[in-house]
C-alpha cells in the first residue's frame, strides 16, 4: 500500500502516542478494570480511581476549579446535546456564532422549533468574529451565549477572555465548544469565565474515538439530566440524581477508552501545551507560506502570526471542486485531507463556498516538517498541472 499523508487531524487523530495504544491495550487485556462506582470490590474500586485521576487531570488542563465539576461523556456531540438541552428552555434567547458547528447548531434549531430563539455572531472577511455583536444582540431574554473556541474551518480562536467578560458583565452563562482547541490552545476556565466547556477526547487530546467530556466552571448552574438511567446510587429515587460528575454520566462509563484518553493528556502533558501549540503553528504557517502563491489559490481564514489558532488550513483551487481536489490528492500523492462543508454550514455561506466546499488541511503534533513540505508541493503541482 502506498504511504498515507494523514492532514485530517481536525476530524479525528490518526497516529496517537504509543502509550495511549498501550493503556487501551492494557485496561482491557490485565483484566482490573471493572465498572467505576458499582461496587466495593478491587476491580470497580481500580476504575473509579482511573477516572477520578483523569477528572483531576483534565481540571488541570483546562484550569477547571473542580475537579468533581469534570463529567466523561462518548464525544463533544454528547456533550453539547446534554449541556445545552439540559440547561436552555424554550423561553431562552441565545446569542451563538456563524463559526459553530452542527453539534451546536442542530441541538439549538431543537430548541428553536419549542420556542427559544437564537441569534448569530457573524464573521468579517477574514472569518474573524465581529465582536461588538455581541452587544448588539444581547436582549432582556438572552439567558447564554455558546461559542466555537476554535473554528474547524478557518482555525481561528475566539477571544474567550473578552466573550467570558462580556457575559459576566450581562450575568449570561457562558458556553463553549473546545472541540478544535482542546490540547492546542491554552484554556483557563477561571480567568475566562467559562461556566460550561464541552470536549472531545479523539482529536488534539490524542484519546481513542469514543471519549470526550463537560467541564463545569464555579457557578451553580441547573441543568435538567437528559440521559437518564443506571447511576449505582440512589437506586429508589424516580428522579435520576442531579449532583456532578453522575448527572452526565448515566450508564457505565467508557473506561477502557478512559485509560487511553488518560495517555494522552499525560502526553500533552509531558510534551507541554506551550511547545505543542508553537509546534503547531508553525507547521501552519509554513505550509500556508510555501502555499499562498499558488496561482488560482483560494485561502479562509487569518494567518497573521499574532492570530491564535488550531492547525488547520482550508482552501480552494479555483476551477477545482473540493471534492475533486481533495480526491485528486488522495489518488495521485496519498494525501488525507476533508473536504465539503466540515459541518459548519454557516461559516462557508459567510465564505460563500456552500456549493464548492473547501479542502481542509488539518495538522497534529505528529506531522513533520517533511510532510509538511510534500503537501504543499503536491498541490503546487496538481494546480500547475490542472
Ligand atoms: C468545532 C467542532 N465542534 C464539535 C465537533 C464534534 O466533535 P465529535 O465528533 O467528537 O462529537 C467537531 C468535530 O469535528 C468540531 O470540529
Amino acid at each position: 500500500m502506498t504511504e498515507l499523508y494523514y492532514f485530517d487531524n481536525s476530524a479525528t487523530t490518526l497516529k496517537k502516542p504509543a502509550a495511549v495504544a498501550e493503556a487501551v491495550y492494557h485496561a482491557i487485556a490485565d483484566g482490573q478494570l471493572g465498572n467505576p462506582a458499582r461496587g466495593s470490590h478491587s476491580a470497580s474500586l481500580n476504575a473509579l480511581r482511573l477516572t477520578e485521576a483523569l477528572r483531576r487531570k483534565t481540571a488541570v488542563l483546562f484550569g477547571g476549579p473542580d475537579a468533581a465539576n469534570v463529567a466523561f461523556t462518548a464525544n463533544a456531540t454528547a456533550s453539547l446535546n446534554l449541556v445545552l438541552k439540559g440547561l436552555l428552555t424554550p423561553a431562552d434567547h441565545i446569542i451563538t456564532t456563524v463559526t459553530e458547528h452542527n453539534a451546536v447548531l442542530r441541538p439549538l434549531y431543537q430548541l428553536e422549533e419549542q420556542g427559544a430563539s437564537i441569534s448569530f455572531v457573524g464573521v468579517d472577511e477574514c472569518g474573524t468574529l465581529i465582536y461588538p455583536d455581541f452587544s448588539r444582540l444581547l436582549r432582556p431574554d438572552t439567558r447564554a451565549v455558546v461559542v466555537n473556541h476554535a473554528s474547524n474551518v478557518t482555525g481561528n480562536a475566539a477571544d474567550l477572555e473578552w466573550i467570558g467578560s462580556f457575559c459576566r458583565e450581562h450575568g449570561l452563562i457562558f458556553i463553549v465548544d473546545a472541540s478544535q482547541s482542546a490540547g492546542v490552545l491554552d484554556i483557563d476556565m477561571v480567568k475566562q469565565h467559562i461556566d460550561v466547556l464541552c470536549f472531545t477526547g479523539h482529536k488534539s487530546l490524542y484519546g481513542p474515538q469514543g471519549t470526550g467530556g463537560i467541564c463545569l466552571g464555579d457557578r451553580p448552574l441547573a441543568f435538567v439530566p437528559v440521559v437518564t438511567g443506571g447511576s449505582g446510587f440512589h437506586s429508589f429515587d424516580k428522579q435520576y440524581p442531579k449532583q456532578m460528575p453522575t448527572l452526565f454520566e448515566a450508564g457505565t462509563q467508557n473506561v477502557h477508552g478512559l485509560a487511553g484518553l488518560s495517555a494522552g493528556l499525560d502526553y500533552i502533558e509531558q510534551k507541554g501545551l506551550a511547545a505543542i501549540s508553537l509546534q503547531l503553528k508553525e507547521l501552519t504557517l509554513r505550509f500556508h507560506d510555501q502555499i499562498k502563491d499558488i496561482p488560482g489559490i483560494i485561502l479562509y481564514g487569518s494567518f497573521a502570526s499574532d492570530v491564535a489558532r488550531a492547525p488547520v488550513v482550508s482552501l480552494n483551487l479555483e476551477g477545482w471542486d473540493s471534492g475533486d481536489l481533495s480526491d485528486a490528492l488522495f489518488m495521485d500523492y496519498g494525501i488525507a485531507v476533508r473536504p465539503g462543508a466540515h459541518c459548519a454550514p454557516l461559516i462557508h455561506q459567510a465564505f460563500g463556498t456552500e456549493k464548492t466546499g473547501m479542502v481542509r488541511f488539518s495538522f497534529s503534533s505528529f506531522n513533520t516538517l517533511e510532510e509538511i513540505d510534500y503537501a504543499a508541493k503536491s498541490l503546487r503541482q496538481l494546480a500547475e498541472e490542472g
